[in-house]
Parts: structure tokens; sequence; C-alpha cells
């Protein structure tokens, strides 16, 4: 079609560098692909902030334990590409494991454990080394020639991993802009994953309670009920009656994450979080309060 805009594919480093020559300041989406309206979200944000956008889709087997899903991970390269065309991206990065990691990835990068072995990481260990190890390697990959340094864009879906990431930022000095994007629902509330495609139908509409759950935890602050362990273990306790097996549902600081003084308890400084499985399907979702 006649003006059409023609978003690159590429595949190896040098092919993205390529792309990116000449670009001044790239405004970059990460993800593992299996694309759905909350990623793509990200990246109509993340467009106007560079004068390229930039996706990655790449399932990154460091941040997986040896029993989860990176095998059965959904993989759909030409999907992802299409929606990602109409969203208005420039250039998409999907490298192999073999581009990505052509030798062994034995350097990693460590977050602090007092952030990042608490709630995923607990129940995830190794998750934040390994998803802040690409995540670093993917800005290098994106961002190395870039004069103006650049900006990306996570979402609030993934609210500890915002922050570890945040972290690594300014610790690196990385010439990076973090934007925080908000969690895409569907209609009944449900959280947008790519993971709500292993639910059976009956599985998906259950699955809404998780952040039912969490909109109860709120309500109940919000009526001043400042028992918090009370308030936690009620959210496991109607999870687990209705079939789930939940990790946590916990009311957390914004700042650090840590568990809230009485005096943290007011409304802009707090955040609901839970993780939970329904049959096979691990689930995760939170609400700042
Ligand atoms: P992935 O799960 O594909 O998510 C990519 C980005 O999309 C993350 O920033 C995530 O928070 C965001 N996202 C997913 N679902 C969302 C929703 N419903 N609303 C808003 N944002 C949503 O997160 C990862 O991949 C990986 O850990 C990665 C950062 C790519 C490193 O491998």
């Amino acid at each position: 079609m006649p003006g059409e805009r023609r978003m690159k594919i590429v595949h190896t480093v040098t092919e993205l560098r390529a792309a990116l020559a000449g670009c001044q300041k790239p405004a970059f989406v990460p993800t593992m692909g299996n694309l759905h309206d909350g990623h793509l979200a990200l990246v109509r944000q993340a467009k106007p902030l560079g004068d390229v956008a930039v996706a990655s889709i790449f399932v990154n087997r460091l941040q997986f334990l040896p029993h989860e899903d990176f095998d059965s991970y959904p993989r759909t390269l030409d999907a992802d590409c299409a929606q990602l065309q109409a969203a208005g991206c420039d250039v998409v990065f999907a490298p192999s494991e073999q581009d990505l990691y052509p030798e062994p990835q034995s350097y990693k990068l460590q977050p602090p454990p007092a952030l990042a072995d608490l709630l995923e990481g607990h129940f995830r260990p190794g998750f934040f080394v390994g998803v802040s190890t690409a995540v670093m390697k993917l800005f290098n990959c994106v961002f190395a020639g870039a004069p103006q340094g650049g900006v990306a864009v996570f979402g609030k879906k993934d609210y500890q991993q915002l922050m570890v990431l945040r972290g690594m930022v300014r610790q690196f000095a990385l010439p990076i802009d973090i934007v925080a994007a908000d969690i895409s629902r569907a209609g009944d509330g449900l959280a947008l994953s790519s993971r709500n495609a292993y639910l059976s139908t009956g599985e998906r509409l259950e699955a809404v309670q998780l952040s039912r759950e969490l909109r109860s935890m709120s309500a109940l602050l919000q009526a001043g009920e400042h028992n918090i362990a009370a308030i936690e273990a009620r959210a496991v306790q109607t999870l687990t009656a209705r079939g789930w097996q939940p990790d946590y549902l916990t009311v957390r600081r914004r700042a650090d994450l840590l568990p809230p003084m009485p005096a943290d308890l007011h409304p802009g400084h707090l955040v609901l979080l839970g993780a939970a499985r329904l049959g096979k399907t691990r689930l995760i979702d939170n609400l700042e309060w």
C-alpha cells in the first residue's frame, strides 16, 4: 500500500544495530512474545517517547526454573509481528537463544536480595537474576549506539520486576528512563497475561477472583481495618476454599515491598500483591492502594 510504514524484523544484534543506526533515542518494550493488548498498550505508550519504537520478543530461559513452562511458553512470532506493526512499532528484535546467548551466559547480574528474594523471588528463586541479566543485555543491544540514551516501558502487572529494573538502571547509571504502564485488564477485571491462554473455560471464569480478592483487601483497608495479618489470611482462605493454591496475597509498602508499619497505612503508600495457582496456571496481579 502506498505510504504504508514498514516495520523491520531483525534477529541478530548486528542487524539490530544496523536498523538503529542514526536513531537518537529508542523507546523500547521488552517482551517474551505471545502478545496481548497489555503488551500493545506498552508499545503505544512508548511510541511518542523516542524517535524509534523497538520491541523485543525473546523467551528468556534464564528466568525459568527447570519445572516451569519454558518449553511450552507460546511462541507466536508471526501473529506478534502483525500486532506490533498495527501498534506502531518500528523495529522488532526477535533473537534466537544462539543469537542472544552465543556462549553460556555465565556473567549474571545479581539484584539485591532485600528486594529480589521477596515474593516472586521467594517462590521463583533466581527469577530476578534471570530477568535482570536478560534485560541488561537487551538494553545494551538496543541503547549502545543511542546518543541520547532512551526510554524503556514496563507494565505494573509485574510490579516487583519493575522495581528491580528501576533499581538496576539507577545503580548502574544507565541513560535510560523507565516508564511504568498501568495494568491492562479484560472486561471482567482479569489482568491480561500470556499465561491466561493456559486456562480452561471454567478456569477462565474463576480466574477473575484473584483481582476481586485484591479489591476486597483494598476495601478492608479503606474501611479502616489495620490488622494486616487478618486481611491477608482471609484472602488466602477465600481463594484456597475456591480451589486455588495461593503463593501469597499480601499488603506491602510501595517503596520497598516490605510489610507496612502502622504509620504506612495511608492511601498512596501501599500495594496489594497476589500470586496463586489455578489448576496448572500460575497467575499474578496487584493493586496500588
Ligand atoms: P512479558 O511477560 O512478555 O511482559 C512484557 C511486558 O509487558 C512487561 O513489562 C509486563 O509487565 C508487561 N505486561 C504484561 N501483561 C501486562 C498487562 N496486563 N498490563 C500491563 N503490562 C503488562 O515481563 C517479561 O515479559 C519478561 O520478564 C521480560 C521483561 C521481557 C524479560 O525477559
